[in-house]
């Protein structure tokens, strides 16, 4: 068996955005050519490797530092990680960055915007309606930073084109960058 070189697919953006749903589309297709993939939703890292953690700062940040701990280990050996967790800080994010380019892994951030009020229209779990009533404290987007990345390798905007299109952008890139056969 052929040994891939492994990356980090870093997907950040609101609740609701469309992480969860293109990691996954993106994990089955990377799959069906022979790639070994492994993905750490923020929503499920936060039943095991991070339970307990609450929506502070500090406690986002930590979450964030364990899953890009994680990729890291994963990248390195041969593995694509993909985190889908919200991940709302700029200086975080570039730090995990750096980590895994110092291993000689590339990290792809991929931006999964989607405005407000669509996001609200959506209410997948029903947390908008709480968050904009108030009745969350420190809800992304709402009652708590989102710092939205700068120049991220992805832009996805989820409000104007479909699943399928936004999956297939990302492939793309990634065949641009020969991550994948
Ligand atoms: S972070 O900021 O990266 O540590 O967040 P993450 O680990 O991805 O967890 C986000 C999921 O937790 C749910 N949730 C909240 N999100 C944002 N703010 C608050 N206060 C909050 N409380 C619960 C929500 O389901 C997020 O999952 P996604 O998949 O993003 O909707
Ligand atoms: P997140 O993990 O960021 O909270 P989810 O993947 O759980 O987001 O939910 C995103 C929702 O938006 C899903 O219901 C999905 O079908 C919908 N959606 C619409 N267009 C897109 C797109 N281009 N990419 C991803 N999700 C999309
Ligand atoms: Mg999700």
């Amino acid at each position: 068996m052929t040994l891939h070189r492994g990356f980090t697919l870093w997907f950040t953006g609101l609740s609701g955005a469309g992480k969860t749903t293109l990691a996954s589309r993106v994990a089955t297709e990377l799959r069906a050519r022979g790639l070994r993939v492994e993905i750490l939703d923020g929503d499920e890292v936060r039943t095991n490797l991070s339970k307990g953690l609450g929506f502070s700062k500090e406690d986002r940040d930590t979450n964030i530092r364990r899953i890009g701990y994680v990729c890291r280990l994963l990248s390195r050996n041969g593995v694509v990680a993909i985190s889908a967790a919200i991940s709302p800080y700029r200086d975080v994010r570039r730090e995990v960055r750096e980590a895994i380019e110092r291993d000689g892994a590339d990290f792809i951030e991929i931006y999964v915007k989607c405005p407000l009020e669509v996001l609200a229209q959506r209410d997948v779990k029903g947390l908008y309606k709480k968050a904009l009533a108030g009745e969350i404290p420190n809800f992304t987007g709402v009652s708590d930073p989102y710092e939205e990345p700068l120049a991220p390798e992805v832009l996805v905007e989820t409000d104007r084109e479909s699943v399928e299109t936004s999956a297939a952008r990302i492939i793309a890139e990634l065949e641009r960058r020969g991550l994948v056969p």
